[in-house]
């Protein structure tokens, strides 16, 4: 099967998008997937132009601040899209979208779920709950999207250390590290389970890689966090 197509969707700076991107550049021949679609609610959003300077195709979707733009189902089929991927998109997916995409949309989501998610539960605001609760751990998680606000099953969940001196910045910008290195990696996981299941003719597979992951040490430098991930998730 020819490579999975993404569709991105994002509300805000994109930099887990540009971390994306970056990783597909990285495998080159070995990517399971390209990203051929940049939609966001914003038209203001720096996402775009991320995805722009990649020459990737990018689109605003109708809402009450562009009501003339496409319906979102509209850009997903127009392009084709296979996989969609939630990258710091802040609103509620339509349900029809997310039950036709059942397996095949997922989210990064910056804290542990169940129990940092959920509405309401974004930005800093996560950071904030994690801190106010005395948790001893973050992390970044990625899952399936189903009808519910942060619900459906977890693929990856990567916990990350609270420092007793950390505020809300100095955790965002932890938890952001781990979500740069873990999210790409499960895009093309994910990916590569769709074109395997194509080529066989069964359903892909739920791919869940929790069990496997290593503990993510801050004092690391990133090549070899990104090494210890690449070796679990090759497991
Ligand atoms: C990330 O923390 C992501 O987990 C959350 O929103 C943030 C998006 O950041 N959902 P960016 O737009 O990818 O820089």
């Amino acid at each position: 099967m020819n490579r999975i197509r993404v569709g991105v969707l994002a509300s805000g700076g994109g930099s887990n998008l540009q971390a994306l991107l970056d990783h597909q550049r990285a495998l080159g021949e070995r990517r399971a997937a390209d990203v051929v679609l940049v939609v966001s609610d914003k038209a203001g959003a720096g996402v775009l132009e991320r995805a722009r300077r990649a020459g990737i195709v990018v689109a605003t979707h109708a809402s009450s601040a562009h009501p003339d733009a496409p319906a979102l189902a509209t850009l997903l089929d127009e392009h084709r899209i296979d996989l969609v991927v939630l990258a710091g998109y802040l609103r509620m997916v339509p349900p029809g979208i997310t039950r036709r995409f059942a397996g095949r949309m997922i989210n990064v989501h910056p804290a542990l779920l169940p129990a940092f998610g959920g509405p309401g539960m974004y930005g800093q605001r996560v950071h904030r709950a994690v801190l106010a609760a005395a948790a001893p751990a973050s992390g970044a998680t990625v899952h399936y999207v189903d009808e519910i606000y942060d619900h459906g099953a977890i693929i990856a969940q990567w916990p990350v250390p609270v420092l007793a001196t950390d505020d809300e910045h100095a955790l965002a910008a932890r938890v952001l590290r781990a979500e740069h290195l873990l999210f790409p990696r499960v895009v093309q996981a994910v990916a590569a389970a769709m074109r395997h299941a194509a080529a066989s003719a069964h359903g892909a597979a739920a791919v869940h890689f929790t069990d496997r992951l290593p503990s993510f040490d801050p004092e690391l430098d990133d090549a070899l966090l990104a090494q210890q991930l690449d070796d679990a998730l090759a497991r």
